[in-house]
């Protein structure tokens, strides 16, 4: 008696063991990082922390990445050198590794083209790649660090943008209540949320927002039923192809963690979530949602926001005599 209730308790446990099939859906979950580079890692976490990267010694990518505030700046567009707005919506930097390619409009074709792109520009970190190098080359633990990594005498851009690169691809938020859904755990999500879910693929959503970073992975017009009223001059991808087709054109923005990188849209425009979900509906689709059900749908993206990245604070070395002096922004006139 005793030993086949063994047997059962055993029998039982190893059927638990073997984990729920993943369930075939059009999102997948997002996997952990593996580092296989953890100084590379670090380096480029100093980088990617380090406001002397800029002209004015104040502003880093997490400035307008703020990775308190899931990979954005919370703003509708983000403030830059001499207290410039920026022309466009700053897009979270979590995940960023699974776009096809990187801004709204793809215009680099990775992290590491990427990431060369805001230390010269004079709207953003206002600097060039040759004095960001000379910074870096005159405090001698970066120097050590790039040495020991990169076997290089001599620091250039390339070694800098691959290091930050090879950090942004450590920022990615594992295991939402979304993903343990769809590991087999069915009391990760609110039956609300599963309602939003199944919304979310009926009205056709998911035809534009899916794959692992529900979105990412394709470039659609803004406005396909119904145009987007805006003031933002951004063309989209017919900025750099010239093609009219193209305008208004982006990137689908993913929507992993989107309940904390509000306001919305490539112009910031929409703050709260349940608007975004309602102009989405009528321009994308054609669909005037009711209200219970933009809230439900609304649930469903909210049970998309993952494990944050989480470390200690990098500490920066100490900038020596040889450091160029940061220059600070021209005062404002009122
Ligand atoms: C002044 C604010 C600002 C600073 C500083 C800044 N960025 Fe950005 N970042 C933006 C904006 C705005 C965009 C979108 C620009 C566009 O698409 O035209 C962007 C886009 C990106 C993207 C593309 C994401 C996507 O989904 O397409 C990545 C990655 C990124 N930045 C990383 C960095 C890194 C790394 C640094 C530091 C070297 C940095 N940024 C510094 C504002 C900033
Ligand atoms: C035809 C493709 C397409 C469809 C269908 C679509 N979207 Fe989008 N979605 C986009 C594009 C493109 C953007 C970026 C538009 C912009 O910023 O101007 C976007 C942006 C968003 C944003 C804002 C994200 C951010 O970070 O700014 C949310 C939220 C969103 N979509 C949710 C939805 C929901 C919910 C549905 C279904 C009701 C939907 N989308 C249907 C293409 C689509």
């Amino acid at each position: 008696m005793f030993k086949l209730s063994l047997l059962a308790l055993t029998i039982g446990l190893s059927t638990a063991a073997i984990a729920a099939p993943q369930k075939n859906e059009p999102i997948q979950p997002i996997e952990p990082a593996v580092i296989t580079q953890p100084a590379k890692v670090e380096l480029g976490k100093q980088l990617f922390f380090d406001p002397r990267l800029s002209k004015s010694g104040f502003i880093s990518c997490n400035s307008c990445h703020n990775l308190s505030m899931g990979g954005s700046d919370n703003l509708p567009s983000s403030i830059g050198h001499n207290w410039q707005e920026g022309p466009i919506n700053s897009p979270t930097v979590l995940n960023s590794s699974l776009n096809l390619a990187q801004f709204w409009d793809g215009r680099a074709a990775d992290l590491q083209e990427q990431a060369g792109g805001p230390i010269a520009n004079p709207m953003e970190m206002g600097f060039t790649h040759d004095l960001a190098v000379g910074v870096l080359a005159s405090i001698p633990q970066y120097v050590q660090s790039f040495k020991s990594i990169y076997k290089v005498e001599k620091i250039t851009i390339n070694e800098v943008t691959d290091a930050i690169a090879e950090f942004e691809k450590t920022l990615v938020t594992p295991n939402a209540p979304f993903d343990q859904w769809l590991k087999g755990d069915e009391k990760a999500l609110s039956a609300d949320a599963l309602a939003g879910y199944k919304l979310f693929k009926e009205v056709g959503c998911v035809a534009c927002h899916n794959g692992p970073a529900v979105g990412g992975n394709s470039f659609q017009k803004m406005g396909l039923i119904q145009a987007y009223e805006t003031k933002n001059p951004a063309e989209g991808v017919a900025g750099l192809t010239g093609n009219d087709l193209d305008r208004f054109k982006f990137k689908v923005p993913t929507l992993r963690n989107v309940e904390l990188t509000y306001p919305y849209f490539h112009d910031g425009a929409y703050w709260d979530l349940d608007d975004a979900v309602d102009v989405m509906a009528r321009l994308q689709l054609g669909r005037q949602l009711e209200k219970e059900q933009i809230s439900q749908i609304t649930l469903f993206l909210k049970s998309l926001t993952g494990e944050q990245p989480s470390f200690a604070i990098p500490m920066l070395p100490p900038s020596t005599p040889q450091t160029p002096r940061p220059e600070p922004f021209a005062k404002v006139s009122q």
